[in-house]
């Protein structure tokens, strides 16, 4: 049971609470509490103040909370403003007092002020973010190929289609990295925005305690015509079965390709290195085609289906608006948030040529929690399946079919990052 404690401070954080606050945050994910003088110098390099929150009990940190601007692809390629939302933790000694509400009213009443359009962040549990109007809008798989079953040429020596292969260096994915994901990203719902630190840390330039660098292998593929259009990062144990038989596992860290023959020949490359007979694919869309791409589809084995970004709808009139419809026609819904943030009955017009998003006073069709909008948000939930398990309420029969045919996508979203 949660009881409030007022004489629990929470507030911005200064950069003098920087060290406590970041004990508070490794005791909270159960990291040593040790604070050492690098993690303190790294974490003070992008944090900002005004906008990481602190719990202080007797002037000592006991929770913790970040956020960050970032954008999100929306359906149809829009980026949109989002508030992202990480190092939540509160101190084990102060849990279930509602210190995280509380900073959570705190931070999405910001968002709300600033004009970002949706929050966003990726739930540690999933109880924990329903109530504050946080739906699960994408997911994530992760396959383990059994090399010697895909049924693919073992004489393969690169792509089929012109294109060509090299392993590169951390330094060649710097330059050519964030252009690709710049390129990827944009054409790619649910992604958000990668910034420079990212490519630093995932390259083994800024190395972090809490997370041991091994280096990877990274390779690129490129096009007939000389076009950087795929990179894959991953490393490979070593196994040997009876001392004698190469039995390897190759684990993804992470692929992006910009076109589907970028994709197709990253994954063959993968399943031809010889030695290597399991590969792991690492966190998936989980539409992603790479079961396809082998000749027998089950020597891809899925070993992880999950919910991954949540989305919080902060503004349902940009929301709607940023994104595109597979069909025309119209919807008027009744959006319910007890977070008194964007409540309120819309009239959703959506066209080949863009939607428009309008208050409206005409009668309900559809009555849903603000979490269920954002659950349906990227297109990657059914209207009618929530309908059968009593989220959404259909006003007018039929309501909910309409209502996927307008908001439901040929390809699922995606959101290749942790943050
Ligand atoms: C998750 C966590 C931040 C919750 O903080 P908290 O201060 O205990 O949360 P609150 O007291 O504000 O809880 C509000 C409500 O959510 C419920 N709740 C909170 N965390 C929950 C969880 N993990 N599972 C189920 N319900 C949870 C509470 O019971 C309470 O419900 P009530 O209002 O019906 O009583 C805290 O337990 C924690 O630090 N966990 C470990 C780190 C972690 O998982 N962080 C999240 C990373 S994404």
């Amino acid at each position: 049971m949660s009881r409030p404690e007022p004489h629990i401070d929470v507030r911005p954080i200064t950069e003098a609470d920087i060290p406590d606050w970041i004990r508070a945050l490794n005791t909270g994910f159960l990291r040593t509490p040790d604070v050492a003088e690098t993690e303190i110098a790294d974490r003070s390099s992008y944090i900002v103040p005004a906008r990481t929150l602190g719990a202080f009990d007797a002037g000592r940190c006991v929770a913790t909370f970040r956020s960050f601007a970032q954008e999100i692809t929306a359906v149809g390629g829009t980026p949109v403003p989002a508030d992202a939302i990480s190092n939540v933790t509160v101190t084990p000694t102060h849990r279930r007092r509602g210190l995280l509400t509380r900073m959570m009213a705190h931070d999405l009443a910001a968002a709300k002020d600033r004009g970002d359009v949706v929050a966003t962040l990726i739930a540690a549990e999933y109880p924990i973010y329903g109530r504050y109007g946080f739906g699960p809008a994408t997911s994530t798989a992760q396959w383990t190929v059994d090399v010697p079953r895909t049924g693919l040429d073992p004489r393969w020596a690169g792509p089929e289609d012109g294109g060509r292969i090299d392993i590169v260096d951390g330094a060649d994915v710097r330059k050519i990295g964030p252009e690709l994901f710049e390129r990827v990203r944009r054409a790619q719902p649910g992604a958000v925005d990668r910034d420079e630190r990212w490519w630093l840390v995932n390259t083994g330039v800024l190395r972090l305690d809490r997370s041991p660098w091994t280096e990877p292998f990274f390779a690129v593929y490129r096009s007939a015509g000389g076009e950087v259009e795929g990179l894959v990062s991953y490393t490979a144990d070593d196994h040997w079965g009876d001392g004698k038989q190469p039995l390897n596992t190759a684990s993804v860290n992470w692929l992006i390709a910009a076109t589907p023959d970028a994709e197709r020949a990253l994954w063959h490359y993968l399943c031809s290195i010889d030695w290597i007979t399991t590969v792991k694919s690492g966190w998936r869309a989980p539409d992603d085609l790479l079961p396809l791409y082998l000749p027998d589809p089950r020597a891809a084995r899925v070993t992880t289906l999950a919910d991954w970004l949540w989305v919080r709808i902060l503004d349902v009139v940009r929301a709607l608006e940023a994104r595109t419809y597979e069909g025309q026609g119209e919807l008027v819904l009744e959006v319910v948030d007890a977070g008194g943030l964007s409540g309120g009955r819309y009239r959703l017009q959506a066209a080949a040529d863009g939607a428009s998003c309008t208050p409206t006073t005409a009668a309900a069709e559809l009555t849903l929690d603000v979490a269920d909008l954002g659950r349906l948000w990227l297109g990657d939930e059914s209207v009618v399946r929530l309908v059968a398990l009593g989220r959404v309420r259909e006003e007018r029969a039929g309501a909910a079919r309409v209502a996927d045919a307008l908001l439901r996508t040929s390809r699922r979203p995606w959101c290749p990052d942790i943050f």
